[in-house]
Protein backbone atom coordinates (compact mmCIF):
# COMPACT_ATOMS: atom_id res chain seq x y z
CA UNK A 1 0.00 0.00 0.00
CA UNK A 2 1.55 3.14 -1.06
CA UNK A 3 0.91 6.88 0.31
CA UNK A 4 1.43 8.56 -3.35
CA UNK A 5 2.07 11.88 -3.82
CA UNK A 6 4.16 14.90 -5.65
CA UNK A 7 7.26 15.81 -3.61
CA UNK A 8 9.16 18.14 -6.09
CA UNK A 9 7.80 22.41 -5.62
CA UNK A 10 5.60 23.21 -8.16
CA UNK A 11 2.85 25.92 -8.47
CA UNK A 12 0.83 24.31 -5.95
CA UNK A 13 0.78 23.90 -2.55
CA UNK A 14 -0.93 22.30 0.53
CA UNK A 15 -0.58 25.27 3.30
CA UNK A 16 -2.32 23.86 6.18
CA UNK A 17 -5.56 21.80 7.24
CA UNK A 18 -7.69 21.82 9.91
CA UNK A 19 -11.37 22.46 11.03
CA UNK A 20 -13.19 20.92 8.44
CA UNK A 21 -10.80 23.02 5.44
CA UNK A 22 -7.64 22.99 3.46
CA UNK A 23 -5.16 26.29 2.85
CA UNK A 24 -4.13 25.97 -0.64
CA UNK A 25 -2.19 28.24 -2.66
CA UNK A 26 -2.49 27.88 -6.52
CA UNK A 27 0.57 30.00 -7.84
CA UNK A 28 -0.46 33.50 -5.94
CA UNK A 29 -3.72 33.27 -4.73
CA UNK A 30 -4.46 31.45 -1.67
CA UNK A 31 -7.92 29.60 -1.17
CA UNK A 32 -9.59 27.86 1.13
CA UNK A 33 -11.45 25.10 0.43
CA UNK A 34 -13.70 22.22 2.73
CA UNK A 35 -12.79 18.75 2.85
CA UNK A 36 -15.31 16.82 4.88
CA UNK A 37 -12.44 14.29 6.41
CA UNK A 38 -10.32 16.88 7.69
CA UNK A 39 -11.27 16.29 11.34
CA UNK A 40 -8.10 17.64 13.18
CA UNK A 41 -6.99 21.15 14.45
CA UNK A 42 -5.16 23.81 12.14
CA UNK A 43 -1.39 23.94 12.63
CA UNK A 44 -1.45 27.91 11.14
CA UNK A 45 -2.34 30.78 13.35
CA UNK A 46 -5.77 32.35 12.32
CA UNK A 47 -3.97 34.91 10.83
CA UNK A 48 -2.47 32.72 8.08
CA UNK A 49 -5.58 31.35 7.58
CA UNK A 50 -7.27 35.27 6.79
CA UNK A 51 -4.99 35.54 4.03
CA UNK A 52 -6.94 33.23 1.97
CA UNK A 53 -7.92 35.39 -1.23
CA UNK A 54 -11.58 33.13 -1.26
CA UNK A 55 -13.07 31.12 1.14
CA UNK A 56 -15.61 28.16 -0.48
CA UNK A 57 -18.89 27.86 1.71
CA UNK A 58 -20.15 24.60 1.60
CA UNK A 59 -24.54 25.17 1.14
CA UNK A 60 -26.46 23.76 4.08
CA UNK A 61 -29.91 21.27 3.59
CA UNK A 62 -29.76 21.48 -0.25
CA UNK A 63 -28.49 25.04 -0.76
CA UNK A 64 -25.66 24.93 -2.61
CA UNK A 65 -22.03 26.68 -1.50
CA UNK A 66 -20.95 29.77 -2.97
CA UNK A 67 -17.07 31.20 -3.10
CA UNK A 68 -16.57 34.18 -0.64
CA UNK A 69 -14.12 36.43 -2.30
CA UNK A 70 -12.36 38.23 -0.15
CA UNK A 71 -9.23 39.56 -2.62
CA UNK A 72 -10.16 40.12 -6.01
CA UNK A 73 -8.96 37.16 -8.36
CA UNK A 74 -7.63 37.44 -11.41
CA UNK A 75 -9.68 34.79 -13.71
CA UNK A 76 -8.36 32.60 -14.98
CA UNK A 77 -5.04 32.44 -13.71
CA UNK A 78 -2.57 30.40 -14.50
CA UNK A 79 -0.56 27.65 -12.39
CA UNK A 80 2.67 25.70 -14.26
CA UNK A 81 3.66 22.14 -13.50
CA UNK A 82 7.26 21.15 -15.07
CA UNK A 83 7.13 22.88 -18.30
CA UNK A 84 3.22 22.57 -18.37
CA UNK A 85 0.33 25.04 -18.07
CA UNK A 86 -2.91 25.23 -16.62
CA UNK A 87 -6.04 27.62 -16.41
CA UNK A 88 -7.70 27.69 -13.53
CA UNK A 89 -10.88 29.33 -12.26
CA UNK A 90 -13.42 29.12 -9.28
CA UNK A 91 -16.06 26.65 -10.33
CA UNK A 92 -19.66 26.50 -8.74
CA UNK A 93 -18.85 23.58 -7.03
CA UNK A 94 -15.79 24.57 -5.01
CA UNK A 95 -13.43 23.26 -7.79
CA UNK A 96 -10.63 24.92 -9.57
CA UNK A 97 -10.32 22.79 -12.85
CA UNK A 98 -7.70 20.87 -11.50
CA UNK A 99 -6.55 17.83 -8.81
CA UNK A 100 -3.27 18.82 -7.74
CA UNK A 101 -2.79 15.12 -6.21
CA UNK A 102 -1.99 14.05 -9.32
CA UNK A 103 0.77 15.21 -9.90
CA UNK A 104 2.14 12.22 -8.84
CA UNK A 105 0.48 10.58 -11.82
CA UNK A 106 1.83 12.70 -14.14
CA UNK A 107 5.24 11.72 -12.89
CA UNK A 108 4.72 7.85 -12.52
CA UNK A 109 3.51 8.08 -16.35
CA UNK A 110 6.11 10.62 -17.45
CA UNK A 111 8.59 8.17 -16.07
CA UNK A 112 6.70 5.03 -17.96
CA UNK A 113 7.35 7.40 -21.24
CA UNK A 114 11.34 7.06 -21.10
CA UNK A 115 12.86 4.89 -23.21
CA UNK A 116 9.70 4.39 -25.31
CA UNK A 117 11.46 2.93 -28.93
CA UNK A 118 7.63 4.36 -30.21
CA UNK A 119 8.02 8.07 -31.18
CA UNK A 120 4.20 9.03 -30.60
CA UNK A 121 2.83 6.56 -28.29
CA UNK A 122 -0.79 6.49 -28.06
CA UNK A 123 -2.83 7.17 -24.71
CA UNK A 124 -6.21 7.00 -23.67
CA UNK A 125 -7.52 9.24 -20.66
CA UNK A 126 -10.89 8.44 -19.42
CA UNK A 127 -12.99 10.71 -17.54
CA UNK A 128 -10.05 13.00 -18.60
CA UNK A 129 -11.92 16.68 -17.05
CA UNK A 130 -10.15 20.02 -18.30
CA UNK A 131 -7.43 17.60 -19.20
CA UNK A 132 -4.64 17.83 -16.47
CA UNK A 133 -3.12 14.57 -17.42
CA UNK A 134 -3.79 15.29 -21.16
CA UNK A 135 -1.67 18.33 -21.26
CA UNK A 136 1.65 16.67 -19.20
CA UNK A 137 1.45 13.30 -21.86
CA UNK A 138 0.72 15.49 -24.96
CA UNK A 139 4.09 17.93 -23.95
CA UNK A 140 6.07 14.62 -23.48
CA UNK A 141 4.92 13.89 -27.16
CA UNK A 142 2.51 11.58 -26.69
CA UNK A 143 -1.15 11.08 -29.26
CA UNK A 144 -3.57 11.48 -26.33
CA UNK A 145 -7.30 10.59 -26.80
CA UNK A 146 -9.58 12.88 -24.29
CA UNK A 147 -12.40 11.23 -23.29
CA UNK A 148 -15.44 13.83 -21.36
CA UNK A 149 -18.83 13.46 -20.96
CA UNK A 150 -18.85 17.02 -20.33
CA UNK A 151 -19.14 19.59 -23.05
CA UNK A 152 -17.39 22.36 -20.74
CA UNK A 153 -14.96 20.54 -19.26
CA UNK A 154 -14.07 19.48 -22.73
CA UNK A 155 -13.56 23.47 -23.68
CA UNK A 156 -12.03 23.93 -20.61
CA UNK A 157 -9.41 21.22 -21.98
CA UNK A 158 -9.05 23.19 -25.30
CA UNK A 159 -8.40 26.47 -23.54
CA UNK A 160 -5.41 24.55 -21.41
CA UNK A 161 -4.75 23.11 -24.78
CA UNK A 162 -4.22 26.44 -26.51
CA UNK A 163 -2.34 27.69 -23.62
CA UNK A 164 0.64 25.21 -24.19
CA UNK A 165 0.87 25.97 -27.93
CA UNK A 166 0.56 22.12 -28.36
CA UNK A 167 0.15 20.74 -32.25
CA UNK A 168 -3.60 20.05 -32.82
CA UNK A 169 -3.13 16.64 -33.56
CA UNK A 170 -1.52 16.01 -30.41
CA UNK A 171 -5.09 15.25 -29.29
CA UNK A 172 -8.30 13.64 -29.96
CA UNK A 173 -11.50 15.52 -28.40
CA UNK A 174 -13.87 13.01 -27.49
CA UNK A 175 -17.44 14.32 -25.87
CA UNK A 176 -18.87 10.50 -25.33
CA UNK A 177 -19.68 8.56 -22.56
CA UNK A 178 -16.54 6.55 -21.49
CA UNK A 179 -17.97 3.20 -21.23
CA UNK A 180 -19.83 3.41 -25.10
CA UNK A 181 -16.58 4.76 -26.18
CA UNK A 182 -14.13 1.81 -25.30
CA UNK A 183 -16.77 -0.88 -26.73
CA UNK A 184 -16.50 1.38 -30.29
CA UNK A 185 -12.78 1.19 -29.57
CA UNK A 186 -12.79 -2.69 -29.26
CA UNK A 187 -15.02 -3.16 -32.34
CA UNK A 188 -12.12 -1.21 -34.20
CA UNK A 189 -9.53 -2.66 -33.10
CA UNK A 190 -7.76 0.62 -31.89
CA UNK A 191 -5.05 -0.49 -29.60
CA UNK A 192 -2.90 2.38 -26.75
CA UNK A 193 0.21 1.89 -25.24
CA UNK A 194 -1.22 3.40 -21.95
CA UNK A 195 -4.56 4.54 -20.24
CA UNK A 196 -5.57 6.32 -17.43
CA UNK A 197 -9.05 6.84 -15.93
CA UNK A 198 -10.64 8.94 -13.27
CA UNK A 199 -13.98 8.31 -12.85
CA UNK A 200 -16.36 9.84 -10.41
CA UNK A 201 -18.34 8.29 -7.87
CA UNK A 202 -21.05 8.81 -9.65
CA UNK A 203 -21.48 10.40 -12.98
CA UNK A 204 -23.95 10.97 -16.27
CA UNK A 205 -23.14 10.26 -20.21
CA UNK A 206 -23.65 12.73 -22.27
CA UNK A 207 -27.27 11.28 -22.91
CA UNK A 208 -27.71 10.46 -19.29
CA UNK A 209 -27.03 7.63 -18.78
CA UNK A 210 -25.81 6.94 -14.89
CA UNK A 211 -22.24 6.19 -14.28
CA UNK A 212 -21.89 3.98 -10.70
CA UNK A 213 -17.83 3.62 -9.97
CA UNK A 214 -18.79 0.31 -7.96
CA UNK A 215 -20.93 -0.94 -10.34
CA UNK A 216 -19.72 -0.15 -13.97
CA UNK A 217 -15.86 -0.04 -13.03
CA UNK A 218 -15.29 -3.90 -13.43
CA UNK A 219 -16.58 -4.43 -17.15
CA UNK A 220 -14.99 -0.71 -18.22
CA UNK A 221 -11.69 -2.18 -16.72
CA UNK A 222 -12.05 -5.49 -18.49
CA UNK A 223 -12.84 -3.80 -22.02
CA UNK A 224 -10.08 -1.35 -21.30
CA UNK A 225 -7.39 -4.18 -20.95
CA UNK A 226 -8.18 -5.45 -24.11
CA UNK A 227 -7.89 -1.81 -25.22
CA UNK A 228 -3.65 -2.44 -24.45
CA UNK A 229 -1.13 -3.25 -27.08
CA UNK A 230 1.12 -5.90 -26.54
CA UNK A 231 4.11 -3.38 -24.90
CA UNK A 232 1.71 -1.15 -23.46
CA UNK A 233 3.09 0.77 -20.67
CA UNK A 234 0.41 1.31 -18.20
CA UNK A 235 -2.63 1.29 -17.10
CA UNK A 236 -3.74 3.61 -13.73
CA UNK A 237 -6.98 3.64 -12.49
CA UNK A 238 -7.44 6.50 -9.99
CA UNK A 239 -10.93 6.98 -7.61
CA UNK A 240 -12.53 9.68 -5.63
CA UNK A 241 -15.49 9.80 -2.60
CA UNK A 242 -15.93 6.34 -3.53
CA UNK A 243 -17.27 3.67 -1.13
CA UNK A 244 -14.64 1.40 -2.51
CA UNK A 245 -10.87 1.02 -1.10
CA UNK A 246 -7.34 0.98 -2.76
CA UNK A 247 -7.52 -2.75 -1.71
CA UNK A 248 -10.49 -3.67 -3.84
CA UNK A 249 -9.50 -1.46 -6.59
CA UNK A 250 -6.34 -3.88 -6.81
CA UNK A 251 -8.24 -6.77 -6.20
CA UNK A 252 -9.75 -5.64 -9.71
CA UNK A 253 -7.19 -4.42 -11.44
CA UNK A 254 -5.09 -7.98 -10.51
CA UNK A 255 -8.06 -9.90 -11.95
CA UNK A 256 -8.36 -7.56 -15.18
CA UNK A 257 -4.52 -7.84 -15.79
CA UNK A 258 -4.43 -11.46 -15.03
CA UNK A 259 -2.06 -13.21 -17.12
CA UNK A 260 -0.09 -9.89 -18.25
CA UNK A 261 3.19 -9.82 -16.79
CA UNK A 262 4.12 -6.34 -15.15
CA UNK A 263 3.94 -4.63 -11.81
CA UNK A 264 1.22 -3.85 -10.02
CA UNK A 265 0.84 -0.65 -7.16
CA UNK A 266 -1.84 0.80 -4.95
CA UNK A 267 -2.72 3.10 -2.33
CA UNK A 268 -3.77 6.43 -1.50
CA UNK A 269 -3.34 9.71 -3.61
CA UNK A 270 -1.99 12.38 -1.06
CA UNK A 271 -1.37 16.13 -0.70
CA UNK A 272 1.79 16.84 1.93
CA UNK A 273 1.77 20.04 3.95
CA UNK A 274 4.42 22.06 4.35
CA UNK A 275 5.03 20.60 8.09
CA UNK A 276 4.92 17.59 6.36
CA UNK A 277 1.34 16.43 7.81
CA UNK A 278 -0.26 14.28 4.63
CA UNK A 279 -3.84 14.12 3.80
CA UNK A 280 -5.47 11.51 1.22
CA UNK A 281 -7.80 12.54 -1.17
CA UNK A 282 -8.43 9.94 -3.23
CA UNK A 283 -7.42 6.05 -3.96
CA UNK A 284 -5.35 4.23 -7.31
CA UNK A 285 -4.69 1.12 -8.24
CA UNK A 286 -2.02 1.11 -11.23
CA UNK A 287 -0.23 -1.53 -13.52
CA UNK A 288 3.04 -1.22 -15.22
CA UNK A 289 5.27 -3.45 -17.51
C1 LIG B 1 -13.23 13.61 -11.18
S1 LIG B 1 -13.44 14.28 -12.76
C2 LIG B 1 -11.99 13.77 -13.39
C3 LIG B 1 -10.77 14.58 -13.00
C4 LIG B 1 -9.59 14.45 -13.99
N1 LIG B 1 -9.16 13.18 -14.23
C5 LIG B 1 -8.42 15.26 -13.59
O1 LIG B 1 -7.52 14.83 -12.85
O2 LIG B 1 -8.31 16.36 -14.05
C6 LIG B 1 -14.64 13.22 -13.44
C7 LIG B 1 -14.98 13.55 -14.88
O3 LIG B 1 -15.78 12.47 -15.37
C8 LIG B 1 -16.71 12.98 -16.33
N2 LIG B 1 -17.75 11.94 -16.50
C9 LIG B 1 -18.73 11.58 -15.62
N3 LIG B 1 -19.43 10.53 -16.12
C10 LIG B 1 -18.90 10.23 -17.34
C11 LIG B 1 -19.15 9.23 -18.35
N4 LIG B 1 -20.13 8.34 -18.20
N5 LIG B 1 -18.35 9.20 -19.43
C12 LIG B 1 -17.34 10.09 -19.59
N6 LIG B 1 -17.04 11.07 -18.68
C13 LIG B 1 -17.80 11.13 -17.58
C14 LIG B 1 -17.18 14.28 -15.72
O4 LIG B 1 -17.67 15.13 -16.74
C15 LIG B 1 -15.84 14.82 -15.08
O5 LIG B 1 -15.18 15.68 -16.00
Amino acid sequence: MILEHYDKPWDFELLDTGNGFRLEKWGEVILARPDPQIIWQKSLPEAEWGKAWAIFKPGSSGEKGRWGIKHKLPEPWTVQFQNVRFLLKLSPFKHTGLFAEQAAQWKFMIERLKDSKIEKLKILNLFAYTGGATMVLAKHGCQVTHVDASKPAITWANENHKLNNLPPNSVRWILDDAVKFVKREIKRGAKYDGIIMDPPAFGHSPSGKVWKFNEDLPSLLADCVRLLANDARFLIVNGYATNSSALALNNLLEDAMRGKPGKMEFGELCLQQKNSRTISTGIFARWHN
